[in-house]
């Protein structure tokens, strides 16, 4: 039986157009593709642990339209177990992505139903996050659920993940005790320290800083640039494997959710990291956020050029 990842968070259909480059403000563009797409940060890492092996269950909120059921289903088909994602009225979240010609993109999300992912809700599943080895939470659902879950996680002594996105500012200085890796990228881990990070040796002072505040460990993601892992007794940067990139959308989720997996499959953090940069890699190859994810095979079959 493969061990248990549990995600708490979000689940948004996105909304995608590709236009050659993203929009200035006022102006309006020709876009040339437009797609739906099922995504949402929570689940996109659900669904790259479920894809690279790990029994996963999913904590969130979809609401009572078209969406809501395709986004449900779209997990389901990964063999994620949704006892946990609850139906409740309204609008189901959304969002709107522009990616352009040099595959990098511009994202605005409407939370709908996540916001009614509340402490309450997520009290009424204790059971499933007693079962979890891994839990990862991510900044898409309210701030009061994720505080509880993090704290949660901690009281059973489960092996906790905070992905800090999206952060536009520090974090509750209480939370950083209860999270065993904290995983922003730069921009997060700018908004989060409060250090600028736009090389290696500031995301070092940046790492530092937040282990400083409490985190266990904490790995920072750098794009192209690899990723930086830091454990308060020292630094290793990890550099990212060389890939064509189409699409970033999902490439951090598909980090977190590759390194949960393995951790959660008894894969030293070395092991865990290098699996989640390969994972993420591939997934940059591809479009769009759930449909970019690899599978196990598509990774162990990677071959770096
Ligand atoms: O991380 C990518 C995700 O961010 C997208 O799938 C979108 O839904 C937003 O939540």
């Amino acid at each position: 039986m493969p061990a248990k990842v549990v995600v708490i968070g979000s689940l948004n259909m996105d909304l995608v157009t590709r236009a050659s480059r993203l929009p200035r403000a006022g102006e309006t563009l020709i876009g040339q593709t437009f797609s739906t797409v099922p995504g949402g940060k929570g689940a996109n890492q659900a669904v790259a642990a479920a894809r690279l092996g790990a029994d996963v269950a999913m904590v969130g909120c979809v609401g009572t339209d078209a969406y809501g059921s395709q986004l449900r289903d779209a997990l389901l088909v990964e063999g994620v177990d949704c006892q946990a994602v609850s139906a409740v009225e309204g609008s189901s979240g959304v969002a709107l992505i522009v990616v352009d010609d040099s595959s990098q993109n511009a994202i605005v999300i409407v939370a709908g139903s996540n916001d009614q992912l509340t402490p309450a809700s997520l009290k009424s599943c204790d059971a499933v996050l007693q079962a979890a080895d891994v839990i990862i939470c991510q900044l898409e659902v309210p701030m009061d659920t994720v505080g509880q879950a993090l704290k949660r996680g901690r009281e059973l002594g489960k092996t906790v993940i905070l992905n800090p996105a999206p952060a536009s500012a520090p974090l509750p200085a209480e939370w950083y005790h209860s999270i065993d890796y904290l995983i922003p990228n730069e921009s997060e881990a700018t908004a989060l320290s409060g250090v600028t990070v736009d090389s290696l040796d500031s995301a070092k002072v940046a790492a530092t800083a937040l282990i400083k505040a409490g985190a266990g460990k904490v790995i920072i993601t750098l794009g192209a640039q690899g990723a930086l892992f830091a454990d308060g007794k020292g630094f290793e940067h990890w550099v990212a494997p060389k890939v064509k990139a189409v699409d970033t959308t999902a490439a951090g989720d598909t980090f977190v959710g590759g390194f949960a997996a393995a951790l959660a499959a008894g894969k030293s953090e070395a092991e865990a990291i290098r699996f989640g940069q390969v994972a993420a890699a591939l997934s940059v190859t591809r479009a769009g956020a759930q449909p970019s994810i690899p599978t196990l095979q598509d990774v162990q079959g990677f071959v770096p050029s």
